[in-house]
């Protein structure tokens, strides 16, 4: 038995399928090549694999064609270039009080600069934005509605397919958030009516921190990159590329990241969205259940586990989740979640967890398996 539980897989997941570890330390000690910018065998191999992962991200999230899946160093990093890229000085955005601080900060300092405008819809107790909510703030300069699929502080999702619809209907173009999302539940970019899908690569696709992904779809038009320089082709041209996915990847990649990204995605097509997602709502249905049985919890977000993915917060009878958070790590079997306002800060005041600083999280992942949801329970029983 180990001396660590680690629930803590929506910040970023843990561990990781043994076959990431292997290619990223395979490639660091065997190849060492960068991505694009060699003309040996090491070179070849490293950009096959990108090539495949590219495919392979492509194939998860439904998209026909993998130059449009652009490689990036965070989930943060994919938002901000949706974000950036494609808004002009006049647009509207609708948003949601649910959403991260990665579209809320890059929205807030547009506003500030006086590029956009933004409307910010409130969402109910379980952290759910209603689609009429975001249709009655539609006006003629709105040009794009961003919206988380999947909340990192309740697990609730958002009703994506019809906001995607209104969003094509409207002739708007749509941004999910899939960071809490992708990997863990099936989806699909053209079913969502996506036309920006970001995503970190080192939650749900297991690769390891720095790494992210943009899906960006063809009626975005011209998004412009937030960097340019190198690329490694056309290089007899001071002009950056405007082919995909090189106009929006200058500079040398993270291969070890990706090598290791690549590795992921392939463990997660291999044993199947769909197993995963079947999977994680038991362990979800399993910690619900549990935490109800411990009396002066009070647990947010949907009761049915099938509306939610495997995140689940809770306060533990007015204590401040970073102690509680402190308390549990330093036991002999220790309990790993997350402690705080999780970068969403407008969502607590909707669920009603401002007070006392927030909530304690838990989240599942693939590799988690139900002793340990069990155990982390027990333990947190004993704890309150
Ligand atoms: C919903 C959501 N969006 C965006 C992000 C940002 O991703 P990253 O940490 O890779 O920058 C996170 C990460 O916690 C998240 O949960």
């Amino acid at each position: 038995m180990s001396d660590r539980i680690y629930l803590d897989n929506a910040a970023t997941s843990w561990p990781k399928p043994a076959t990431v570890y292997e290619a990223v330390d395979r490639y660091q000690r065997e190849n060492g090549a960068p991505l694009g910018r060699g003309s040996n065998r090491e070179a070849d191999e490293v950009a096959r694999t990108i090539r495949t992962c590219r495919a392979n991200i492509a194939q998860l999230i439904g998209a026909t064609d993998p130059s449009r899946i652009i490689f990036t160093y965070s989930g943060t990093d994919s938002l901000n270039l949706g974000l950036h890229g494609v808004l002009r000085p006049g647009d509207h955005v609708i948003t949601t009080s649910a959403e991260h601080n990665s579209v809320l900060r890059p929205l807030r300092n547009l506003e500030k600069s006086g590029v956009i405008s933004v409307s910010q819809v409130p969402v109910n107790g379980d952290g759910v934005a209603q689609p009429d909510d975001i249709r009655r703030e539609i006006r003629q300069q709105t040009r794009l509605i961003a919206l988380i699929h999947s909340s990192n502080v309740t697990g609730c999702i958002q009703p994506a397919e019809d906001v995607g619809r209104m969003a094509r209907d409207h002739d708007l173009l749509f941004l999910l958030d899939a960071a809490q999302s992708l990997g863990h539940t099936e989806l699909s970019v053209e079913k969502l009516n996506c036309d920006f899908l970001a995503a970190p690569g080192h939650k749900g696709l297991f690769g390891p921190t720095g790494t992210g992904v943009l899906y960006c779809g063809p009626r975005a038009g011209s998004v412009r990159p937030l960097r340019q320089g190198g690329t490694g082709s056309n290089s007899d041209s001071d002009w950056q590329p405007e082919t995909l996915p090189e106009k929006f990847e200058a500079g040398n990649h993270n291969v070890p990241g990706l090598v290791g990204l690549a590795a992921g995605v392939e463990y997660v097509l291999r044993r199947t969205v769909a197993e995963i997602q079947r999977h994680e709502q038991e362990l979800t249905s399993l910690l619900l259940s549990k935490l109800r049985e411990i009396r002066g919890l009070r647990i947010f977000g949907s009761s049915d586990s099938s509306q939610r993915v495997g995140v689940v917060s809770l306060q533990a009878g007015g204590y401040d989740p970073q102690e509680l958070a402190a308390v549990l790590d330093s036991l002999p079997v220790r309990v790993q979640g997350r402690a705080g306002y999780h970068c969403a800060p407008a969502i607590h005041r909707a669920i009603g967890s401002s007070e006392f600083g927030g909530t304690f999280r838990l989240s599942v992942s693939a590799m988690v398996t139900a002793e340990q949801v069990e155990e982390a329970a027990s333990i947190l029983a004993s704890v309150v």
